[in-house]
């Protein structure tokens, strides 16, 4: 499974990346809005940044929401840098930019997927990857994870190359339960990440391991 950091602070890209298991970045108006990034030239400036500090996909989502506009806008995102994934919303323009990029040998990732219907129609429309948003799902007491399972078991059964990019991520339970039904991809934020690394029992055993090393002079 894929880790990507959900995120558009610069920092905490860095701080994945030199953990040395990032495999790419997501990120979103809302999460460029909160580094205080506004204006195309800054956005345009800021997705170059983050691509020079990490490697792999870097998504980069349209602001627009008709056809022609959202084509101009991903051309123009898509020549900052080969790593950039063009992020298109769940939208019947949506789909047809999909189409028009993936034609285009450019990578695209679908995101504010909430439903089966939604995932099934991105990958009919050659879109690299699907975003389902477990955890807003969750917030209105849906099972965001069954719809994981549900993406899963459809692009089995036809091979879609389109791959899950489970999103929305709320929780290291969530990438556990992610991995375990087989997202391809999970785009989380980095405390989530780093909340795997812990486990009591690692920590009173090393304690007790340090204690012992220095018996051993
Ligand atoms: C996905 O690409 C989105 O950026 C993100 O995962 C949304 O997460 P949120 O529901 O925490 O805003």
């Amino acid at each position: 499974m894929k880790f990507f950091i959900d995120t558009a602070n610069l920092d905490q890209i860095r701080e994945a990346q030199d953990l040395g298991i990032l495999d790419g970045v997501t990120t979103n108006p809302s999460l460029m809005a909160k580094e205080g990034i506004s204006g195309k030239e800054a956005i345009l400036t800021h997705y170059k940044t983050i691509c020079e500090i990490a490697d792999g996909d870097i998504s980069a989502e349209v602001l627009s929401t008709t056809y022609e506009e959202m084509i101009a806008e991903g051309d123009e995102l898509a020549a900052i840098h080969p790593n950039i994934v063009v992020k298109i919303p769940m939208i019947k323009d949506g789909i047809k930019a999909l189409k028009y990029f993936s034609d285009k040998g450019i990578k695209t990732n679908c995101t504010l997927i909430f439903s089966a219907g939604q995932a099934l129609l991105a990958a009919k429309a050659g879109a690299t990857y699907v975003s389902p948003f477990l955890g807003r799902l969750d917030d209105i007491s849906v099972d965001g994870l069954n719809l994981i399972e549900e993406i899963r078991i459809i692009f089995d059964n036809y091979m879609f190359d389109t791959e899950i990019l489970a999103a929305s991520i709320r929780s290291p339970m969530h990438i556990i339960n992610c991995a375990k039904i087989g997202a391809d991809v999970v785009t989380s934020p980095l405390g989530s990440i780093l909340n795997l690394l812990k486990h009591p029992l690692t920590d009173s055993g090393l304690a007790q391991f340090v204690a012992d090393a220095k018996k051993m002079g």
